[in-house]
């Protein structure tokens, strides 16, 4: 250990004379813990050689192709580095997809240009959901982190001002994966994203931790929209922990063919929930969420908390292609120790999701099956929006929808005392709940 250390020190002060750099913040410690996904590997390392630091951007200047230029010199064994007080704007798009055994160490504050019209046609856009992304990272072995220290900020409110007038104004992600494995994401403060705040896709063996997410509102006309703070999509044996959201979206959602996966100690804030989904929706295609583990959440001021929304069946006779009919399945989905301050609902499962009403949603079942789930010591209060109703768990049949489990409930309307979920369709259930039929 420290031999590489002195080594390291000897070839940073030969590579930038002006300045020796032998003070490299410390490297976070990684464990996926206390739970971890089967067969989940951490990142090799750390182990680095080299250090490329980027200089603060001048007024006006765009910082991408410096951090371009830094990241393959340091590429295969060293650090790019973001010295704490420098600050960044990032104003072109930045393919970081070469990654191999490096390091971002971030501990400056690193923004995007709010310039809308000048990031259009030259963000990273995906099909799915319409994503849109700034920079991507993907390659094995790269561990982003920022110590606590380090500010990613999208500068959001100049898109949600936009977003007033016109809903398909471009709205970029603020951190997205495409084939990133065996990494780490930690120590981070992220703010404002004006979309999404991070898209794990196609990526495995992703460690995030110690991170804080917040969104802050400058203006009451105009509300920060779609804010979720991480989405998983195509990714698998993915670790989310330990970390602090305040946001107007889904804390978590999981995304088609989202397996593996476990997300612990999590505090959210003015969430809509840890969701899986929505699913379902086109027509035809095969969406899978399995192996989720969601443990130990303390969630404030939320709607939705722990939730499941599949898109029902169409009749053989509509064309719509988008409006559900989608086939696979959610499975082994458990939530275990999950704190409740003031949400409305402690248990959201839907399989009748934008279903005109539930005699169409109850004609027309979904394809997608929801088995194995299971809702395991909840505690705390509800807000008053529901009361005394504390959740709704509707499925479109019993055939498609079997093995729901909720035990040790302990969850009350405002005020204590007992309240109770709306029930339907569901198939063989094991449920420790007032469970009533709609409308009784
Ligand atoms: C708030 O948003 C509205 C709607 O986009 C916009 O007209 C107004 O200028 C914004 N106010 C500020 C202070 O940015
Ligand atoms: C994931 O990988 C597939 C197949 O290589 C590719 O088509 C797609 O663009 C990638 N990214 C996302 C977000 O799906
Ligand atoms: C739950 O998470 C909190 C916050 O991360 C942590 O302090 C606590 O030890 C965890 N509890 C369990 C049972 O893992
Ligand atoms: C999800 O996985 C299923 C089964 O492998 C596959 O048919 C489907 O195309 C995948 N969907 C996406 C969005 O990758
Ligand atoms: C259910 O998922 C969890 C979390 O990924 C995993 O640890 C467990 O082995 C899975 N159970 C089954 C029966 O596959
Ligand atoms: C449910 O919605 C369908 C389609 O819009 C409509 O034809 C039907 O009358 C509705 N049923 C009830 C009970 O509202
Ligand atoms: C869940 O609650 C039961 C009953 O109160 C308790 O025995 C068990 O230890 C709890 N599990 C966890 C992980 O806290």
């Amino acid at each position: 250990m420290r031999l590489s250390t002195v080594l390291w020190c000897t070839l940073a002060s030969a590579v930038a004379a002006d300045k020796p750099k032998c003070s490299l913040p410390p490297f976070p410690d990684l464990a996926a813990s206390p739970k971890a996904p089967a067969g989940f590997q951490l990142p090799q390392g750390p182990n680095r050689k080299k250090v490329c630091e980027v200089k603060s951007t001048s007024a006006g200047d765009d910082a991408g192709p410096a951090i371009l230029k830094a990241a393959k010199k340091c590429n295969r064994g060293g650090t790019v580095y973001f010295p704490e007080g420098n600050e960044y704007t990032i104003a072109s798009p930045l393919d970081l997809t070469f990654l191999q055994h490096v390091d971002f160490a971030i501990f400056g504050t690193i923004y995007f240009k709010d310039d809308i019209a000048a990031w259009q046609g030259k963000t990273f856009n995906y099909p799915f959901q319409s994503v849109s992304l700034f920079w991507r990272f993907g390659g094995s072995h790269v561990n982003i982190y920022g110590g606590g220290k380090g500010v990613i900020d999208g500068l959001g409110q100049t898109y949600w001002n936009a977003l007033v007038t016109n809903k398909a104004v471009l709205r970029p992600i603020l951190l997205g994966t495409d084939g990133l494995h065996r990494s780490s994401i930690t120590g981070l403060k992220m703010t404002n994203s004006p979309n999404w705040f991070n898209f794990i896709s196609n990526s495995t063996d992703i460690l995030i931790s110690d991170m804080f997410l917040d969104v802050v509102q400058k203006n009451a006309s105009a509300p920060a929209k779609n804010t979720d703070g991480w989405d998983t999509f195509r990714s698998s044996k993915i670790v989310i922990q330990n970390s602090k959201i305040v946001n107007t979206d889904d804390c978590v959602s999981f995304k088609p063919n989202s397996t593996s996966v476990v997300v612990q100690g999590l505090d959210c804030t003015g969430s809509h929930g840890i969701s899986v989904g929505s699913l379902g929706q086109y027509r035809g295609q095969v969406d899978i969420v399995e192996d989720v583990y969601v443990y130990n959440t303390t969630m404030t001021n939320s709607g939705d908390t722990a939730r499941i929304k599949v898109w029902p069946g169409v009749p053989p006779e509509s064309d719509l292609q988008d409006q559900g009919g989608g086939l696979g399945r959610v499975k082994n989905v458990t939530y275990e120790l999950f704190h409740h301050n003031g949400n409305d609902n402690a248990i959201t499962i839907t399989q009748c999701y934008a279903s005109k009403n539930q005699s169409m949603c109850d004609a027309y079942p979904a394809d997608l099956k929801i088995e194995d789930v299971t809702f395991l010591n909840f505690t705390g209060t509800l807000g008053k929006k529901y009361a005394p109703r504390l959740g709704t768990l509707i499925c479109s049949s019993p055939n498609v929808c079997t093995n729901i489990a909720a035990h040790n409930i302990d969850v009350h309307p405002p005020g204590g005392g007992p309240g109770y979920f709306t029930c339907h369709n569901l198939g063989d259930a094991h449920l420790d709940i007032d469970c009533r039929e709609i409308g009784s």
